[in-house]
């Protein structure tokens, strides 16, 4: 039999990770095969169970979507440095009957915008909104790339300011409230990793935070010109993006893990952009 993968989240109805892993399965002569899991929301226990059952019938590995990264991240046996500084799992390996936790999402962003976008964040300033999961995961990937400057911005500024403590051994990383924007000049990329996109929201970030060559990052795909990305254009800025290619760029991640190959992104990622207008 195949090799068996899965990506479990709820819903799960519109993932598109069987089809980026079908793709790389295809382009990279790999036997597997890859389905997709809608995760039980409740009793307490019963995502663990499902996955444990998905172990025990040969699974060799799960990709883990919303909202089910955090108690992924608890039920693992060992973990990466990546997983742990984001407090949450994205992907599973199984192996000998223990679950090794990854978490992708952060490097696959990193990868979409200096490689992809090529947009180098070496000695750049950067602009994170959000402390939530999403931001959480993206911050170490952030640092090691070597950014001038990380700003984190949150409504509830406490957790933006747990953030940066807990990861300021890693670089130049400070938090502000959105209030202080204003006088904070221009970033070179400003990343929306709120949820606010979710919902047809704007956070309340000033357009005077873009930078005309600089690049406009949405974390949410498929929505196409959202209010963020909006508002960038407004500002002038051409280099906005949504999370596509970083979906596409964390799958990578997690096939190579499995399989010990790293699929070609591009033609992946060019079939499944939409026009964001
Ligand atoms: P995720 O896993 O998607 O990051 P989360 O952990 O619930 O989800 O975090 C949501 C993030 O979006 C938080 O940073 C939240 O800000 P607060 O902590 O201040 O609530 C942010 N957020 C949600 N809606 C927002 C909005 N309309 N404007 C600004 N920030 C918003």
């Amino acid at each position: 039999m195949n090799d068996t993968y899965a990506v479990i989240g709820n819903p799960i109805g519109h993932t598109k990770s069987p089809l980026i892993h079908g793709l790389f399965a295809e382009a990279t002569r790999q036997a597997m095969h890859y389905t997709a899991i809608e995760g039980p929301l409740e009793p307490e226990g019963a995502f663990e169970a499902t996955v444990r059952e998905f172990m025990a019938a040969g699974g060799k590995g799960l990709n883990i979507t919303a909202p089910f990264k955090l108690v992924a991240f608890d039920m693992a046996d060992e973990r990466s440095e990546r997983a742990t500084l984001a407090g949450a799992a994205n992907a599973f390996k199984f192996e000998g009957g223990r679950i090794f936790a990854e978490n992708f999402d952060g490097m696959g962003l990193v990868r979409d915008i200096e490689v992809n976008l090529r947009a180098p964040l070496a000695g750049k300033r950067v602009l994170l909104l959000g402390a939530g999961g999403a931001a959480r995961g993206a911050l170490l990937p952030f640092l090691d790339a070597g950014p001038a400057e990380l700003v984190i911005v949150n409504r509830a500024v406490g957790k933006a300011r747990t953030l940066a403590s807990q990861l300021a051994q890693h670089g130049p990383v400070t938090a502000h409230a959105y209030g202080e924007l204003a006088g904070m000049g221009r970033f070179d990329l400003v990343v929306n990793a709120t949820s606010a996109s979710l919902t047809g929201d704007l956070p309340p970030v000033p357009p005077s935070v873009f930078s005309p060559h600089g690049t406009a990052y949405e974390l949410a795909y498929g929505k196409r010109l959202t209010p963020f990305l909006r508002l960038a254009r407004e500002a002038g800025i051409a280099g906005v993006a949504d999370g596509v290619g970083m979906l596409v760029e964390q799958a990578a991640e997690a096939f190579a893990w499995w399989r010990g190959v790293r699929p070609d992104t591009q033609a992946v990622i060019d079939r499944l952009t939409v026009p964001l207008d």
